[in-house]
């Protein structure tokens, strides 16, 4: 062997190993990336270790929640906007017994005795709100927004529930709630990075997520963006500032689309904006996260399907709108009557058969326009007061039922019947 051909051996065995040792590189590099979806890479977390907080005890869901309504009182009440439009009730039960814990974002439903406006007579009304703090085995937390009558309607009486809240719900009222439900919460399976979006009163689950995240010191990375007209608005803005000044994994970004005059850019608030693609684009890390979306509607529709055309997986974006049902989720195929079809729902209980087409709209809606007494409440497949056995028959959902439903039962507000139908009520 020549001289020669001695130092090509061994000028090929170098490349070689550096080629071998780049390879490398580059193929731990790309696990790294694709690791964001399944781990949070070390540069992108605290090293906070995940602990519960030892003041907060977590009772089972299965053995403390109760069914039905259970008697809780007022034990506090808070204002908490610069406008006075926004209170928090702080809920102790009345059997003294204690609270089941709950996911963060879930909700309560409450049963009200309140004066009709027009008949003056009390009735039933059924209304959710979310909790707003992190589960705590002694107390609940909501947080309430009056609703005023529509813009130029004075004749239409004001939202029936959230300001019998304000007005008639006091320290020491007693008030009827049933256990913690709903499907919009905090997923723990998978621990990406978590983007909260509350627009207005939609802060309320996102205050819950928050808490228990950072009382928990649970290791993942948080991004809050609040989106409000201005200051008076804001709800809890002290203590959001103080959590995002003592815990380095919380980024916390306020959004005021008008804000007043006296109110500074990078001082009082971040962005003079509402909450939208370019804003996340420009702020957020290009990676793998959880958006949770709660807001009015037109946020709703903005931002939803923004976050599906930015290239975010559907299966990374969960969200829930306060009102009735302004927002079809998770699509699914409504299957079209032909004009030849005609459909009759039978309400056996009232002895009626009604024939059904689209432009009835829900089966709760063709309820109450023939005289049928059904119970409801959010109309939004929410709080399942409207839940009622099918005895023949199918149904098509417009929307994901955030209520559970029982077997060979429906949810009236959110479903049309498929054909003939038969109903219980
Ligand atoms: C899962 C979930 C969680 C929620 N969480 C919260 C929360 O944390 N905080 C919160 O504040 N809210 C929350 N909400 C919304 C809440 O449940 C109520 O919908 C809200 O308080 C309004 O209820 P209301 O009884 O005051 O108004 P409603 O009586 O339902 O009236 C609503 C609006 O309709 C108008 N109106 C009344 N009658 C008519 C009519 N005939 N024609 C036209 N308009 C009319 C009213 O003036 C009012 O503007 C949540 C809702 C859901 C489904
Ligand atoms: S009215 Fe609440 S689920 Fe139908």
């Amino acid at each position: 062997m020549t001289t020669g051909t001695v130092a090509l051996i061994i000028i090929g065995a170098i490349v070689a190993q550096v080629a071998v040792a780049m390879l490398l590189g580059l193929y731990r590099r790309r696990s790294q990336y694709r690791g964001l979806g399944e781990h949070v890479s070390a540069e992108e977390t605290t090293s906070t270790p995940q602990t519960a907080m030892p003041s907060v005890v977590e009772p089972a869901v299965s053995t403390l929640a109760w069914e039905g309504f259970r008697e809780f009182t007022v034990q506090r009440r808070v204002m908490e906007d610069g406008n006075s439009t926004i209170c928090s009730f702080y809920l102790v039960p009345v059997d003294g017994k204690p609270l089941p814990n709950f996911k963060p974002g879930q909700f309560l439903t409450f049963k009200l005795s309140i004066d009709d406006p027009l008949t003056h007579q009390p009735k039933a009304v059924v209304r959710c709100y979310s909790l707003s703090d992190t589960p705590r085995p002694d107390y609940y937390r909501i947080t309430v927004k009056r609703v005023p009558a529509p813009d130029g309607h004075p004749d239409i009486p004001p939202g029936l529930s959230s300001n019998f809240f304000h007005d008639h719900v006091q320290e020491g009222s007693r008030l009827l709630v049933k256990a913690p439900s709903g499907h919009f919460h905090l997923m723990e399976d998978e621990p990406l990075p978590i983007v909260l979006i509350g627009g207005g009163i939609g802060i309320t689950p996102m205050l819950s997520t928050l808490n228990f995240i950072l009382e928990r010191e649970i290791n993942r990375e948080l991004w809050l963006y609040y989106g409000v007209r201005n200051g008076d608005e804001v709800i809890m803005k002290e203590h959001l500032q103080l959590l995002a000044k003592t815990h380095d994994n919380f980024h916390l970004h306020f959004c005021y689309s008008d804000p007043h005059e006296s109110e500074v850019e990078g001082v009082d608030y971040q962005h003079s904006d509402r909450v939208g693609i370019p804003l996340l684009r420009a702020t957020l890390k290009l990676m793998r996260y959880q958006f949770y979306v709660c807001g009015p509607k037109q946020m709703m529709e903005s931002l939803v399907p923004g976050l599906e055309n930015w290239g975010v997986d559907s299966g990374d974006i969960y969200y829930e709108s306060f009102g009735p049902a302004t927002l079809i989720k998770h699509e699914k195929p409504v299957k079209k009557t032909t004009s030849a079809q005609s459909i009759t729902v039978t309400f056996s209980k009232s002895r009626k058969s009604i024939s059904w087409d689209t432009a009835v709209g829900s089966l709760l809606e063709l309820a109450e326009v023939n005289g049928i007494e059904v119970e409801s409440g959010c109309r939004a497949g929410s709080c399942g007061c409207c839940q009622t056995a099918i005895k023949s028959g199918e149904v098509d959902y417009n929307q994901e039922a955030d209520a559970d439903v029982e077997p060979e039962h429906c949810l009236l507000c959110i479903s049309t019947p498929r054909g003939d139908l038969i109903l219980e009520a």
